[in-house]
């Protein structure tokens, strides 16, 4: 591939703002902020251990649980890089108990919202284990010359206009979709950019992985127990059980199992009756990326963009990836 070869994400994106008639650059200007956000979390992760990052922030999310202090500084820096695009009113973030309401004139304005999982997978931040980010972007319902309100923020989930994901693994990759299928770019640090590395990112109709926290499964529905033994038991396809990976961190569970084939499944638990994942900045776009891959999300009866939330931080049961696996789950379940 000569260096010329090279994609970069706002190449791609301005490329791809031509398949959009109405365009008028403010998706693409809001995405190519998201991907600024990204690089500067990305290059706090890569030195983490050297650098005042890692631990508790001494305080707790709006959901009760530690805060890490990268949750705090990915809140902090994708916030910040979403009010300076122009293009977005309002940002909803797991971190922050209510919506975050842009008054300067110069973002109050903006066309989009942004909901967003700063850092997700932070219980595996200091154990130097991949994390990720998450964000899903929806136009606003409220008048442009108000300020956004909730109702912005709580529409289902088939109303997204964009959602993507950063995996910090063992590269740092930008995976997302605007409705037209689904493209991954790789960071090349050498050059500071995203370029593209997965065009057309398709799911398996069927893998081997299935990924769950087996640690829960005495509560587990018995429809999901029953699944879990199935996938125990020598797949009639190779003679062999299906293969269990779980690291923890939903979007690298989700990223591998989109590229081999595989099951990702959160079900209800005792400390978790609604299930654990929110729906809002979690089951949503990594829902709306799986089903542009070709794959499946449910909470167990309804498609995940289907649903109507409620509350910015609604918890739902959560089971997405390849459609024959889903299928074969759902049989079981109800
Ligand atoms: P977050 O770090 O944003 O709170 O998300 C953590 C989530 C998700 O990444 C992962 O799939 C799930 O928590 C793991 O939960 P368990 O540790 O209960 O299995
Ligand atoms: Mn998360
Ligand atoms: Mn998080």
């Amino acid at each position: 591939m000569s260096s010329y070869d090279i994609i970069s994400l706002n190449d791609f994106i301005i490329r791809q703002q031509k398949d959009f008639p109405y365009a008028r650059g403010e998706l693409s200007s809001l995405l190519h902020h998201i991907g600024t956000a990204a690089k500067m979390v990305n290059a706090k992760i890569r030195k983490a251990g050297l650098v005042e990052i890692l631990g508790r922030a001494g305080a707790e999310n709006p959901q009760g649980e530690d805060q890490q202090k990268l949750d705090r500084y990915a809140d902090e820096v994708f916030i910040d890089a979403l009010q300076a695009s122009g293009e977005c009113c309002g940002v909803a973030s797991e971190e922050n108990q209510n919506e975050v309401v842009f008054t300067e004139e110069f973002a109050a304005r903006g066309k989009y919202i942004v909901c967003i999982d700063p850092l997700d997978g932070s219980s595996n931040i200091d154990y130097n284990v991949s994390v990720g980010s998450i964000f899903s972007i929806y136009r606003r319902v409220t008048e442009r010359d108000a300020e956004s309100g909730i109702a912005d923020f709580l529409q289902p989930g088939s109303k997204q206009v964009a959602a993507g994901y950063v995996i910090y693994g063992s590269s740092t990759m930008l995976v997302y979709t605007t409705g037209n299928g689904v493209n991954g770019f790789t960071l090349d640090p050498t050059i500071g950019e995203f370029c593209l590395s997965h065009p057309s990112m398709k799911t398996p109709s069927k893998g081997r992985i299935y990924s769950i926290n087996e640690g829960n499964y005495i509560k587990f529905p018995d429809g999901v127990k029953r699944y879990i033994k199935y996938c125990q038991e020598n797949d009639p396809a190779t003679g062999r059980p299906y293969i269990s990976r779980y690291i923890g961190s939903l979007v690298s569970d989700v990223h591998r199992n989109l590229l081999t084939g595989g099951i990702f499944l959160y079900p209800p638990s005792i400390i978790y009756p609604s299930g654990k994942l929110r729906l809002v900045y979690e089951c949503n776009p990594i829902s709306f990326i799986i089903e542009q891959a070709g794959g499946v999300a449910t909470d167990g009866r309804n498609r995940i963009l289907t649903i109507s939330p409620g509350s910015l931080h609604q918890r739902s049961p959560f089971y997405c990836g390849s459609p024959e696996m889903i299928s074969q789950l759902v049989g079981m379940c109800c």
